[in-house]
């Protein structure tokens, strides 16, 4: 057996730290102590060799613009090429302060207003606001639960939806947020020809790309063929996989030269040009150095899944779980209680004392359905599943 090197086990206060999970509570309408498992960042401590990293960069005390060298670019391209087989180059690489600002970025540079940008509902919200926000509309092929207990795409109304005019971007989330899928070869490839044959860009969201369970494994679409290359954006960061969220550094790359300056364009006509120190600093660090830590929170993290598993199985079967494929997030199948989205609500925030995410933000495919982030001390998650069971019986 592995010797346990990290302390995932003890609970780490976050309140007081402007911790958005925990100290917000009450201004998003939660009560003062409800037991926060909703935004997608990790209870965790991150690897010391991060903290270490930052430490000696603080301590040097100057904090001008900071750019990133031939280093970083080899930090990144290091993990992507071993943790996925990905070779990158470097002028395909394009920093953002997050992927959501990617997101933005993209549908900016790749469409106009009143066009139609495709997504697949239930998903990652912010998908859905980047496109409204921008004065775009969303034209969602939504996932389609089966009879497995999987989500999967109906190609057939993908590809209706793929060619109507003026859907020229698509945004594909990989894995899928919340639904948990890793997307298999064989879809990625349908979606690419069906993209490719009506010339839709493809931004995939990879951000989840190394939280992927059992013998599964992470394919980057861009990685599948050159022509599916020559037609997307991948938004790739350390944010999720070693938490850290608040320090907003992501990487995203783009093979193809038109696409890279339509898309750096609009960061300059946002006026953003170099990231925060710290956050270079971290990703370079964890890029680098971080694989122990990892590899080690893997194997918590999967084991809080097959514990949460095991027990909706036992002491809650009217909730079904759709065991994720990848991802921390777990969605969860609430429609057998038979309650209204005010009732869920309520059941939820008021009696469980749990703030989590209503699958209604998420599209309304995801109505009736909640999603848990487990990426927390054992502990907490035992409370939280405690709480939950208290106010259902
Ligand atoms: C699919 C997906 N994309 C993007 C983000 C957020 O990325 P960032 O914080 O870098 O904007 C999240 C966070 O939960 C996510 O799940």
């Amino acid at each position: 057996m592995r010797e346990e090197k990290f302390d995932f086990d003890t609970p780490i206060e976050r309140r007081g730290t402007g911790c958005l999970k925990y100290d917000f509570a009450v201004r998003r309408g939660r009560p003062e102590n409800v037991l926060p498992l909703w935004v997608a960042d990790m209870d965790f401590k991150t690897s010391e060799k991060i903290i270490d990293a930052i430490r000696r960069r603080a301590e040097h005390g100057i904090f001008g613009y900071t750019e990133s060298g031939e280093s970083y670019f080899g930090a990144v391209a290091g993990w992507m090429n071993r943790r996925h087989g990905w070779e990158i180059k470097e002028n395909w690489l394009v920093k953002t302060p997050g992927v959501v600002f990617a997101l933005a970025m993209a549908v900016k540079a790749y469409t106009k207003a009143g066009d139609g940008v495709l997504i697949q509902q239930p998903v990652y919200y912010p998908f859905t606001e980047v496109i409204e926000d921008n004065g775009r509309k969303v034209v969602s092929s939504d996932l389609v639960l089966g009879e497995d207990g999987k989500y999967h795409i109906d190609f057939a109304d993908f590809e209706r939806k793929a060619a109507k005019e003026k859907v020229t971007l698509f945004l594909l989330c990989s894995p899928h947020n919340p639904v948990g899928r890793v997307w298999t070869e064989e879809e990625l490839l349908k979606i690419g020809e069906i993209c490719r044959k009506y010339h839709v860009i493809v931004l995939s969201d990879e951000i989840h790309e190394d939280f992927v369970w059992g013998n599964r494994k992470h394919t980057v679409f861009a990685d599948l063929r050159q022509e599916f290359a020559d037609i997307s954006v991948t938004c790739t960061s350390p944010a999720k996989t070693f938490n850290l969220a608040g320090l907003q550094v992501s990487n995203i790359l783009i093979p193809n030269a038109e696409l890279r300056r339509q898309f750096k364009k609009q960061i300059a006509a946002a006026g953003y040009s170099q990231l925060n120190a710290m956050g270079l600093t971290a990703c370079e660090a964890a890029y680098l150095y971080g694989d122990d830590w990892y590899e080690e929170m893997m194997t918590y993290v999967s084991e809080n899944i097959r514990f949460m598993k095991a027990y909706l199985e036992k002491e809650l079967p009217q909730l079904v779980m759709t065991e994720p494929e990848g991802t921390y997030l777990v969605w969860v199948d609430f429609r057998g209680l038979g309650l209204s989205e005010t009732e869920l609500e309520r059941l939820i925030v008021r009696k469980a004392n749990l703030w989590l995410d209503s699958g209604a933000i998420f599209g309304k495919a995801g109505e009736g359905f909640e999603r848990f982030n487990v990426a927390c001390p054992r502990v907490t998650l035992e409370k939280a599943l405690e709480q939950l069971k208290r106010a259902i019986r």
